[in-house]
């Protein structure tokens, strides 16, 4: 803890009794995790008030403020086949089913972005560390008290929990019930695969029957999704053929 000198700390307070550290300003959660592997246990979660420097996805930068948004980074330390993607699909549905229970009907972008609506309520950022500790860092942006002024700086158009349900909720808070959800759907992963969440992945997922437009590397196609497949990953056709596609941009 020392380490880290955090501005607060919390004890057990992470995922699967993980520690959480909150800073007052961090460049980028994932960033600071990244620089810190030797520090960190499986579990631990970084939370920042502000990113001065907030990443996105595709090298695109993530906007939020102090005391609107919630930045955070978990380390997690799992040796599990094919986490990579459906960490991150997890990641979502604990987030959609959390908005449930505010009452904010949910659905998830592939591979992980939340929206309401077409708005964008959170991102994911999930990187790996290719050497060891081998970690995976799962970084989440919540759009949770963000008012109209704020979401008017984002695009494409995003919303927030307050925008949705018109009351300010607390932050800490709704990451402790985040942390909840996640620890029992990484718990059901690594006991019984992704499969155990199909049902839940079709009911939330924006995409089944559509033709969609599919960025990979910078190179754009319109492909026709025809399934979800049972590791997560989207069948489509394109153009006479069929394809599994792990990861790219999608636009509806
Ligand atoms: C996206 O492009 O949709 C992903 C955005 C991820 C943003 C979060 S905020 C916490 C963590 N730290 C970062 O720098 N990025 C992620």
């Amino acid at each position: 803890m020392e380490n880290l000198s955090c501005h607060r700390f919390f004890k057990h307070r992470g995922i699967d009794k993980g520690h959480l550290y909150q800073f007052q300003e961090l460049e980028s959660t994932n960033v600071f995790a990244r620089d810190h592997v030797f520090d960190l246990h499986h579990g631990d979660v970084i939370w920042a008030i502000q990113q001065t420097q907030g990443k996105g996805r595709q090298g695109r930068i993530w906007i939020s403020h102090a005391h609107q948004s919630l930045t955070f980074t978990i380390f997690i330390q799992k040796p599990i086949e094919g986490l990579w993607l459906n960490l991150s699909q997890i990641a979502a549905m604990a987030l959609c089913d959390l908005l449930k229970q505010y009452e904010i009907k949910a659905n998830i972008k592939w591979p992980n972005d939340v929206l309401v609506g077409r708005k964008k309520i959170s991102g994911i950022l999930l990187e790996s560390l290719s050497t060891p500790p081998n970690a995976l860092l799962l970084g989440l942006g919540i759009n949770v008290n963000c008012d109209d002024s704020l979401l008017y700086d984002i695009k494409p158009p995003a919303t927030s929990v307050k925008k949705e349900i018109h009351m300010e909720i607390s932050l800490s808070n709704f990451l402790g019930q985040y942390i909840s959800y996640l620890e029992s759907y990484l718990d059901l992963l690594i006991s019984h695969g992704f499969s155990a969440f199909r049902e839940k992945w079709e009911s939330y997922s924006n995409l089944l029957g559509k033709e969609i437009q599919i960025d990979q590397g910078g190179k754009k196609k319109t492909v026709q999704v025809t399934r979800f497949l049972s590791d997560g990953a989207l069948e489509v056709i394109d153009g006479k053929e069929k394809k599994v596609i792990y990861s790219g941009e999608v636009f509806l």
